[in-house]
């Protein structure tokens, strides 16, 4: 890992930056590349946009690590009232959601019960709610909730990061059931016993799990998503999805907002499943720092701001 990168997750999880950092006026300037605004009626204005171009959408409302269950309940209520909006305006826009913003580091009954009320409505509109993959500590009890909730609820996807050494075992073993996965690299900071410290092996080991994915694109018990903005690996991997007979329109490609725009409308036009997350909410900070992180010259963006008046 580089130094850069080091520092930029250091400070993702440092409390004084944490409190200061989002009131610096050039900082909030440059979150706007990577967020349409912290109200999610900017995040709808821009699906619709999305819509229009042949790209699906997926909301997610920036938190984590909520530290009162009100809060979990707040966030609940927050997303069934977007699954009432999403359905109401027609669009194709899924959510995305941080199990310990519904509660995950209070009570796991809670966190459960909150995840069945979104679940349940996503079911019921034809709609998805995904599970997001935070750090190490919380990959065993994440997969055993994606476990649990799956027996009762189908349309649940999990995120499964490609830069964990486990990960493409717990992708086998959950490949033996229906399922659907979000396949990343990993954005958090994580001990070299746990994770591969090189990129390269990270990438290797995305590619590996893409592969074994891509077998089951289009088996209608299976969902796949490839997220990243790594257009050569997703050249290969789309690639090799062609050799195996998938067709274009079972292949799915999710990024985030304002990552590769034109990219996103490349694949979209080419008959790809485009989908793009679109992240917004007042407490952007530990996830700004991790998308500088991926990107260090991006803090030259940052710095550039500084002289925004
Ligand atoms: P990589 O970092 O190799 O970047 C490839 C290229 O993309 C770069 O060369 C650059 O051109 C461009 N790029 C990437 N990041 C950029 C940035 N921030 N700014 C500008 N350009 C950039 N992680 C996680 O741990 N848990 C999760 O639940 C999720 N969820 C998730 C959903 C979706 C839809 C996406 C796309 C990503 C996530 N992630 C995530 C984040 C993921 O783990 C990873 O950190 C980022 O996608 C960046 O890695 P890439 O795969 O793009 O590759």
């Amino acid at each position: 890992m580089g130094l850069s990168r080091e520092i930029l997750l250091w400070a993702s999880r440092n409390e004084w930056l944490q409190k200061h950092v989002p009131r610096w006026r050039f900082v909030r300037y440059s979150v706007r590349r990577f967020m349409p605004g912290e109200d999610v009626s900017a995040a709808f204005a821009e699906a619709e946009r999305f819509q229009q171009q042949g790209i699906f959408t997926v909301f997610t409302r920036l938190g984590e690590n909520i530290e009162d269950l009100s809060e979990a309940e707040a966030v609940t209520q927050h997303y069934l009232e977007v699954l009432a909006e999403i359905k109401r305006r027609n669009l194709p826009t899924e959510i995305s959601v941080k199990l310990t913003q519904l509660g995950f580091d209070l009570s796991e009954e809670t966190t459960l019960a909150n995840f069945r009320r979104l679940a349940e409505v996503a079911e019921r509109e034809k709609n998805w709610v995904w599970i997001d993959m935070e750090s190490s500590e919380y990959v065993d009890r994440t997969l055993a909730f994606y476990e649990t909730v799956r027996q009762e609820f189908h349309r649940v996807g999990l995120c499964l990061q490609s830069y964990l050494y486990r990960s493409y075992d717990d992708l086998e073993r959950l490949l033996q059931k229906p399922a659907a996965i979000r396949l990343v690299k990993g954005a958090y900071k994580e001990p070299r016993h746990i994770a591969f410290p090189k990129k390269r092996d990270v990438d290797a080991n995305y590619f590996r799990m893409a592969e074994r994915l891509v077998q089951d694109f289009g088996r209608n018990t299976v969902r796949a998503a490839i997220a990243t903005h790594d257009v050569g690996l997703i050249g290969r991997i789309r690639a090799r999805a062609h050799e195996l007979g998938v067709a274009d329109k079972d292949f799915e490609v999710q990024m985030l907002y304002g990552i590769r725009p034109a990219e996103q409308l490349r694949l979209a036009s080419e008959g790809v499943r485009m989908g793009v997350l679109i992240s917004y909410g007042e407490s952007w900070y530990p996830w700004y720092m991790r998308r500088l992180a991926e990107r260090p010259a991006n803090v030259l963006f940052v710095l550039k701001n500084l002289f925004v008046k």
